[in-house]
C-alpha cells in the first residue's frame, strides 16, 4: 500500500481535502493505485487541541509517507496567538522539517475560463507557465527580531540570506523542469539592490553551461510582476526565491481566472507535499461553496511526482477540464450561462468524468 497523509488544516481545508480524497479513491481500482489514507492535525485546529500548530506526531507521520496532501491553515480566530504558535507555522514547519525545497506552481489558462481572467482574453489564452519557488530558505527562514528598542525607538527586522548550494539545488530543478517543457527559464531577482540577489544571479549563470539547451534570461522582480500582467505568454518556467515566489505566484494564479483553481507541489528529499495555493478562507468555511479544484489538481500532481502515475494524473486533469468545459462552476468562477454547484456537487461531476 502507498500511504498518503492527509492534513485538512483549518477553514475550508476539511471540505477541499475530502473532495480530493474522494477523487483519488474513485481512481484507485482502475489504476491499481493501492492508496491508504491517514488524517493528521495541523494549524489552528491543532493549536486548539494540542497547544501547538504542528504536533510532532503529524511531522513524524509525514516523514514515513509516500506523499502528503495538505489543505490550508490559518484564520482570524488565531490572529492574536503569539508569532511562534500561529497556524502558518504548521506549513512552514512542514516545509522545513521535510526539506521541501522546491515549490512548483503551474498556471495554465483553460479555454473555458479565458473570460474569468482579470486580463483581456487575447493576453491570457494559451498561458502555460510554472513558477519554481525556493521554499526553505531566504527571508522566510532567516533570523528575525519581533521588537528591539534602541534610544527609545522600536524596530523589527528579518534577515534574507541564501547560500550557493541552496540556489544551485533549486536552479537545477528549474532547468530540468524547463527541459521537459518549452526549454525557457526566467530567473527572477532584485540584483540591482540586494546582495542575496547578486549571489543568486551569479549562481544561476554558473549553471547555465550545463543546460545550454535551455534559453535563460533574468528579470528584476518588479519588472517580472509587470510582465506577468502585460504579456504572461512569454513565460515558460520562472525560478525565484521564497518571498518573490510567494508574491508572484498569487499574481500569476489569478491570471487563470481564480486562485481556487491552482495546485502546487512542494518537492523534498524525504517526501513531497501537495496543496492548493489558496488559503483557508474562514469566511466561507463549512458552507459547501469552496472551489475544490486547486486541491483536486494538487492530488493529480501527487500522482505524477510522488507515485509516478502519469496516466492517473492526466485522467484527473482531463476530468476537471471537462467539468469546466461542460459549464459547471463553483461560486468563485461562476458567470452567466454556467451552472453553479457546491463543493460536494462539483466533485461528483468531476468523479463522473474520470
Ligand atoms: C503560500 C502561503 C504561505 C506562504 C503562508 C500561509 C505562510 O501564502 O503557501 O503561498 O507565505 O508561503
Ligand atoms: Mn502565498
Amino acid at each position: 500500500m502507498r500511504k498518503i497523509i492527509v492534513i485538512p488544516g483549518d477553514g475550508i481545508g476539511t471540505e477541499i481535502t475530502s473532495a480530493a480524497v474522494d477523487v483519488l479513491k474513485s481512481l484507485d481500482k482502475k489504476f491499481s493505485l493501492e492508496l491508504e489514507f491517514e488524517t493528521h492535525d495541523a494549524g489552528g485546529t491543532a493549536y486548539d487541541k494540542f497547544g501547538t500548530p504542528l504536533p510532532d506526531s503529524t511531522l513524524d507521520a509525514c516523514k514515513t509517507a509516500d506523499a502528503v496532501l495538505f489543505g490550508a491553515v490559518g484564520g482570524t480566530k488565531w490572529d492574536n496567538v503569539e508569532a511562534k504558535l500561529r497556524p502558518e507555522k504548521a506549513i512552514l514547519g512542514l516545509r522545513k522539517g521535510l526539506g521541501l525545497y522546491a515549490n512548483l506552481r503551474p498556471v495554465k489558462v483553460l479555454d473555458a475560463l479565458v473570460d474569468n481572467s482579470p486580463l483581456k482574453p487575447n493576453l491570457v489564452g494559451g498561458v502555460d507557465l510554472v513558477i519554481v519557488r525556493e521554499l526553505v530558505g531566504g527571508i522566510y527562514f532567516g533570523e528575525r527580531c519581533e521588537s528591539e528598542i534602541n534610544d527609545g525607538v522600536e524596530r523589527a527586522w528579518d534577515l534574507e540570506n541564501y547560500s550557493v548550494p541552496e540556489v544551485e539545488r533549486i536552479t537545477k530543478l528549474a532547468f530540468e523542469t524547463a527541459r521537459l517543457r518549452r526549454s525557457k527559464l526566467t530567473s527572477v531577482d532584485k540584483a540591482n539592490v540586494l546582495a542575496t540577489s547578486r549571489l543568486w544571479r551569479r549562481t544561476v549563470n554558473a549553471l547555465a553551461d550545463r543546460f545550454s539547451d535551455v534559453e535563460l534570461n533574468h528579470l528584476y522582480v518588479d519588472n517580472c510582476a509587470m510582465q506577468l500582467a502585460v504579456n504572461p505568454k512569454q513565460f515558460d518556467v520562472i525560478v525565484t526565491g521564497n518571498l518573490f515566489g510567494d508574491i508572484l505566484s498569487d499574481e500569476a494564479a489569478v491570471i487563470g481566472g481564480s486562485i481556487g483553481l491552482m495546485p502546487s507541489a512542494s518537492i523534498g528529499e524525504l517526501t513531497s507535499l501537495y496543496e492548493p495555493i489558496h488559503g483557508s478562507a474562514p469566511d466561507i468555511a463549512g458552507k459547501n461553496i469552496a472551489n475544490p479544484m486547486g486541491t483536486i489538481l494538487s492530488a493529480a500532481m501527487l500522482l505524477r511526482y510522488s507515485l509516478h502515475e502519469e496516466d492517473a494524473a492526466r485522467t484527473i486533469e482531463a476530468a476537471v477540464e471537462k467539468t469546466l468545459a461542460d459549464g459547471f462552476r463553483t461560486a468563485d468562477i461562476c458567470s452567466e450561462g454556467t451552472t453553479k454547484l457546491g463543493t460536494v456537487e462539483i466533485t461528483k461531476e468531476i468523479i463522473n468524468r474520470l
